[in-house]
């Protein structure tokens, strides 16, 4: 690849910044005053979602200047290399491609020359023989009961997605079983969620790419542990325990059985691997057939990504406008705001997706960035953020653009309830954007000394993501939506969105710390002051509470 021109240099970056001086201090109010109908023109329905992109401080010309961004960071040519499996993860020179992992279609995808369709396909058939056997009940523990309980011990992109997914499906469940996730290294974690259930009943799925996640490998250690003080037999292991890994080596020497290992590849990334053997317990939760819908979706969502002018491209368009609020306007933060409580993990997951991904301050070319790159994310499901956090959203001193998402139609409750949902959805997206002028609170006769208080200024962006109905398929189309939001920011802010070094160092001294905290008497310590105190005076505590 030839060097890129760095991002604010570029002609394309500089007309934004005129533009931002022209129109910066315009408001939502003012744009649909000049253009009534903005409703319509800023709306794009695509891939069976509505995505309502009126209520954000730009114009037309905006978008335009944004697209030519985006082609002078050679995104196009940048698509097509991560379809086509090219190793755009240069640090871990490293194909990316999650998106084969739901490539339903007879395309081809090449890996060093070689196509991996096969070997997807294949472990796809794999989880489909035994979580069928599972969901049938006839996978046996070792006492010869059929396992009820399937607990997934792992962490990060071997956890966060998996969880979502589950919740987010769970109205699809099977009620004979229960799927449970242990993720964190406290203790609390794995003794909470095995409480009072029967070892023998239980089927743990270790889920590790690396499989030497030290929280993960704890975790497991301590549910073997649990099984064998139950079953004392090493023989156990086989039938309560499952892998689901790229490194067979660790799993066979933790004894789990090389038929019981799910493999999937280095060209996964871990937060982007729900659809890979790392989905097995969405699958066990709500079947293959299911499981492949998500899948679908998926699919569908990146094909309109992959062939869709940037100017209806839904990916594309929600990057951008993230771009225009992050690097001209200077906001640091983005809400994600399901309507729709199965989506209540869906802004955890997102968090590890996105700044994991572009929380980074090192160029492709190795040199430190002069601009903003990835935004806090963060949220909650509405109603409840609404009693929460919205009062900052709506009257202080930050400026939060936020996506609203929801779907037509209800699960569960009816219309009564779902009609009430999504009327504050729309209230406050409605409330954000327009405000309240001073005139209109005192023409409702407010006592002057509380119209400041009443008063909203509104010009607070939002997007509102439309769906029919929370199902498999238009579950993954959204999951697909917000990771090519992704790695569109990514290839205009010229990161590696696909490593993630930063988390390296806490491990490493954790690893230390470790030691130090279990010596009778820590010494030779050599961290800064703070960190030697800390260490020393946990020591004495736990040395004080052991005697
Ligand atoms: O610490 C970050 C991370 O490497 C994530 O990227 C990853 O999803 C998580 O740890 C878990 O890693 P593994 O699946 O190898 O246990």
């Amino acid at each position: 690849m030839n060097k890129r021109v760095k991002l604010t240099e570029l002609n394309e970056y500089k007309s934004l910044l005129m533009h931002f001086d022209k129109i910066g201090k315009s408001t939502i109010s003012g744009l649909f005053k000049e253009d009534p109908e903005r409703g319509s023109s800023f709306r794009c329905e695509k891939a069976g979602v509505y995505f309502d992109y009126s209520k954000n401080i730009i114009t037309r010309e905006t978008v335009d200047l944004l697209i030519d961004l985006a082609k002078a960071c050679r995104l196009p040519e940048e698509i097509e290399r991560m379809f086509s499996g090219e190793k755009i993860n240069e640090t871990e020179n490293r194909s990316v491609l999650h998106t084969a992992l739901r490539n339903i279609g007879e395309r081809p995808v090449f890996v060093d020359g070689e196509d991996v369709m096969p070997m997807v396909r294949s472990v796809l058939q794999r989880m489909k023989i035994v979580s069928d056997r599972i969901r049938s009940l006839k996978w046996n523990g070792y006492t010869g009961k059929p396992v009820k309980n399937i607990i997934n011990i792992g962490i990060g992109g071997s956890d966060l997605g998996p969880v979502m997914v589950c919740e987010a499906l769970r109205h699809y469940g099977s009620d004979d079983l229960a799927v449970k996730f242990v993720s964190n290294v406290d203790g609390t974690h794995l003794t909470e969620t095995v409480r009072g259930l029967d070892p023998e009943e239980t089927l743990f799925i270790v889920a590790s790419k690396t499989f030497t996640t030290m929280e993960t490998m704890t975790n497991a250690e301590s549910a073997k542990k649990w099984i064998l003080d139950s079953m004392h037999s090493a023989d156990a292991v086989a039938c309560h325990f499952l892998a689901l890994s790229t490194n067979l080596e660790a799993v066979k020497t933790f004894g789990i059985a090389e038929e019981n290992m799910f493999e999937f590849w280095d060209w996964v990334g871990g937060r982007y691997s729900l659809c890979s053997a790392i989905g097995l317990s969405i699958m066990i939760a709500v079947g293959y057939d299911r499981f492949m819908e998500l899948l679908g979706g998926f699919y569908e969502m990146d094909n309109h990504f992959r062939e869709a002018e940037f100017s209806e491209n839904i990916p594309v368009l929600m990057a951008l406008i993230g771009i225009w609020y992050n690097n001209f306007f200077g906001f640091e933060t983005h809400a994600v705001l399901p309507y729709e409580q199965y989506l209540h993990r869906f802004p955890a997951y997102l968090q590890q997706g996105d700044m994991e991904s572009n929380g980074k301050y090192v160029t492709r070319t190795g040199e430190r960035v002069s601009y903003q790159t990835g935004p806090v994310i963060w949220g909650e499901p509405g109603t409840n953020g609404q009693h929460a956090f919205f009062q900052l959203i709506h009257q202080g001193t930050k400026i939060i653009p936020a996506d609203f998402i929801a779907y037509a139609m209800p699960l569960n409750g009816g219309m009564d309830h779902h009609d009430k949902l999504i009327a504050n959805m729309l209230a406050q997206a409605e409330a954000l954007a327009f405000g309240k002028t001073r005139e209109a609170v005192t023409a409702e006769g407010v006592e002057e000394r509380l119209v400041p208080y009443k008063v909203f200024e509104g010009n607070r962006p939002t997007n509102v993501i439309l769906f029919d109905k929370l199902t498999p398929r238009e579950l993954g189309k959204l999951i697909a939506m917000y990771e090519h939001r992704i790695f569109v920011q990514g290839v205009i802010w010229d990161i590696y969105s696909f490593d993630q070094w930063g988390v390296e160092l806490g491990k490493v001294l954790a690893g230390k710390i470790l030691k130090e905290l279990q010596m009778d008497v820590p010494c030779n310590l050599g961290h800064d002051s703070s960190t030697n105190s800390l260490i020393r005076y946990y020591r004495g505590k736990t040395v004080e509470h052991a005697e």
